[in-house]
């Protein structure tokens, strides 16, 4: 299976070099705007290759993404410390303005999956584009809140003391400040957590679900502030997504896509659970929330519609 990665910054180089490592892939394209840095990337990882799974990898222009089965974009400028991924918009989506079209006339049968912040607005850029192009909506997915989803169950399985793999937790809408993080729904081995965590022992209290929130919302910004960006948690989605797609796993993971309505908000793009396989986005599950969180998730949709609509006016 041929994958290619637009954009060898941070997150497409670790990217890249996770799906090698992991053995996602046959053959791996790395495309960039700076050459040099894309060929430096590929060299780099092909000598980890011995040490991993076969895989052969290059790098090139457009053009070599002719038969890709899947192209991770992760092109574009990402956060400075402080900086909201809203404020990426206008340069991102210029870019993307560019670049989609090309990758789609390179790579038809592609499924895409989006990286590029601000993740759900360049998502839904990426997809009208696709769709003008004659591909289906369904094979453009963004990687949404799949990372913000991951913070939240290893927060959560570090405060009850299971692994994270075995919390089951889900964060919707934006991938960003308005995210919302689905608490009433949260089991741990079929056992709600609030039944859970009182049978451990463990004080849900207002201070620890303050604590979660906060982590999970805030963990970008505050790795960023540190090393600079962010890249291991979302390369290791973005590996696991398109896992998802060229073994048609049909596992559930919370992607971003354009939806004809969100909690009563008109075409928007934003991360519902879906279910991933060959052709990308299979299906929508419509999730179980509670009053607060059909209106948080509705707050969600509107703060990427006022996006959309200032974008296209
Ligand atoms: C983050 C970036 C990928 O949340 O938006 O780390």
């Amino acid at each position: 299976m041929k994958i290619g990665v637009v954009g060898t910054g941070f997150v497409g180089s670790t990217a890249a070099y996770t799906l090698a490592m992991q053995g996602v892939g046959s053959e791996l394209v790395l495309v960039d705007h700076q050459p040099a840095l894309a060929q430096a990337h590929g060299m780099d990882i092909l000598h980890a290759v011995p040490f991993s799974h076969p895989v052969q990898i290059r790098s090139g222009d457009i053009a070599d993404l002719r038969g890709a089965d899947l192209v991770v974009v992760a092109a574009g400028v990402n956060q400075q410390p402080g900086e909201t991924r809203l404020a990426l918009l206008q340069r991102n989506a210029a870019i993307f303005g560019e670049l989609i079209p090309q990758i789609v006339q390179a790579a038809p049968d592609a499924v895409l999956i989006i990286a590029t912040n601000p993740l759900d607005i360049m998502t839904h850029i990426a997809t009208r584009i696709a769709v003008a192009a004659g591909l289906p909506a369904s094979r453009v997915i963004g990687t949404g809140t799949m990372l913000d989803t991951a913070r939240f169950r290893a927060l959560l399985g570090e405060r009850l003391g299971v692994a994270s793999g075995s919390v089951h937790a889900y964060v919707l809408g934006e991938h960003g400040d308005s995210e919302v993080l689905i608490w009433s729904s949260v089991h741990i081995g079929g056992i709600p957590l609030a039944d859970f965590a009182a049978a451990r022992g463990i004080a849900l209290d207002d201070a620890l679900r303050a604590e979660v929130d906060h982590g999970v919302r805030r963990a970008a910004y505050q790795i960023i502030q540190g090393k600079g960006a962010t890249y291991f948690g979302i390369a290791s989605a973005i590996t696991a997504l398109s896992r998802a797609v060229l073994f048609d796993e049909r596992c559930v993971y919370t992607v971003s896509a354009m939806h004809s309505e969100v909690e009563g908000i008109p075409s928007v793009s934003l991360s519902l659970p879906g279910i991933i396989g060959r052709n990308g986005l299979t299906g929508t599950l419509k999730p179980v929330l509670n009053e607060a969180e059909h209106a948080a998730l509705q707050t969600s949709a509107s703060v990427i519609l006022q996006h959309i609509q200032a974008m296209d006016a």
